[in-house]
């Protein structure tokens, strides 16, 4: 049976068509990034109104890519929340109009579970097959580390049907951080990327600039509030010196506290690591956490075959 899911929870209008294994038959990505650069960040009221301009093209692209009609299509999926209310809205109300008036069963997806089950699907060259069907990876019980620009939580995902949050951030998501240091630099939007393309150019042996990252130490839950401050405050010093700023070492800086704290808030457990969201691509978090599953760096960001997936394995999950 196909599944036809949809994400429209922030800035990417997605669909994608997936097997009950998990095998992806297309997975279309229609990023707003360019609309909302301009702005610095998401406006909600644009993205709605884009996400309604993009869908039917973006739906239609999806069952063209797998190379089958709405009559192959068994149920419907689309992420109901959490997100940006009025951009959620778009795509669960055109996947429930398509499962009425098609007469399919229509599966409520929560995004961040969208995101936990990005890491079952594996990237085999054989095909597209989840990590569990393989005999060999991962299966619950299993830890979730979920770095997002909305979300930065780590969840025990301890059966297909109950997964409880352990920890999750107190102030400002890992992803957002890099988004506001990006802005405060002059850097475009979305940050994530571009920090850690110019973190990447910093010479690991030269002199560290000093990042003081205190807060979070105090609790169970991650912060980043303070981190963002303190880069905030030393540009600031920097520009009343008339100094000049040494980006590279700034973002290596910043990004080292910040995935830094992920490492040191993780607790070590016997049980496997999964790490999921935009934020996970970043290949300096990865080379931090070996041994953690990780999807493949394109399934990291808000996409429709993770909530597929989710739809098939999760069906009916809860978060307490
Ligand atoms: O999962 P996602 O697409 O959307 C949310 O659910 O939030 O995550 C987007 C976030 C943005 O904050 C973006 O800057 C960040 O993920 N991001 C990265 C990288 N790629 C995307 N952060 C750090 N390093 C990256 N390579
Ligand atoms: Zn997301």
């Amino acid at each position: 049976m196909l599944t036809l899911a949809f994400e429209t929870s922030c800035d990417e209008t997605s669909a994608a068509v997936v097997d009950e294994n998990l095998k992806i038959l297309s997975n279309v990505v229609s990023s707003q990034i360019d609309i909302h650069k301009r702005f610095g960040g998401v406006v909600p009221e644009v993205a709605s109104r884009n996400h309604l301009l993009a869908i039917e093209s973006v739906t239609q692209e999806a069952l063209l890519r797998a190379g089958v009609t709405l009559d192959a299509i068994g149920k419907i999926a689309a992420t109901t929340h959490p997100g940006l209310a009025g951009a959620v809205m778009v795509g669960r109300v055109f996947a429930e109009s398509i499962a009425a008036a098609r007469n399919l069963p229509f599966i409520d997806v929560n995004h961040v579970v969208g995101h936990i089950a990005s890491c079952m699907i594996s990237q085999s060259p054989a095909g597209r097959h989840p990590s569990i069907l393989e005999g060999k990876r991962l299966a619950p019980p299993f830890l979730a580390l979920v770095v997002s620009g909305g979300h930065t939580a780590l969840y025990k995902v301890h059966t297909f049907k109950k997964i409880s949050l352990l920890a999750s951030t107190t102030d400002d998501a890992c992803g957002e951080a890099f988004d506001k240091v990006a802005k405060v630099l002059g850097l475009p939007y979305p940050g994530g990327p571009e920090i850690s393309k110019q973190a990447a150019k910093f010479n690991r042996n030269t002199d560290l600039i000093f990042m003081p990252n205190a807060n979070y130490k105090k609790t169970k839950d991650f912060s980043y509030s303070g981190l963002k401050t303190a880069v905030l405050n030393y540009v600031n010093r920097k520009k009343q010196k008339n100094e000049p700023l040494d980006i590279p070492a700034i973002c290596y800086a910043f990004q080292r506290e910040a995935i830094g704290q992920l490492v040191a808030k993780t607790p070590k457990s016997n049980l496997p690591l999964t790490i999921c969201g935009g934020v996970a691509a970043n290949a300096y978090l990865r080379e931090q956490f070996p041994g953690a599953f990780f999807p493949e760096p394109g399934l990291c960001g808000d996409n429709a075959a993770m909530i597929g997936a989710a739809a098939i394995l999760f069906k009916g999950a809860e978060i307490k």
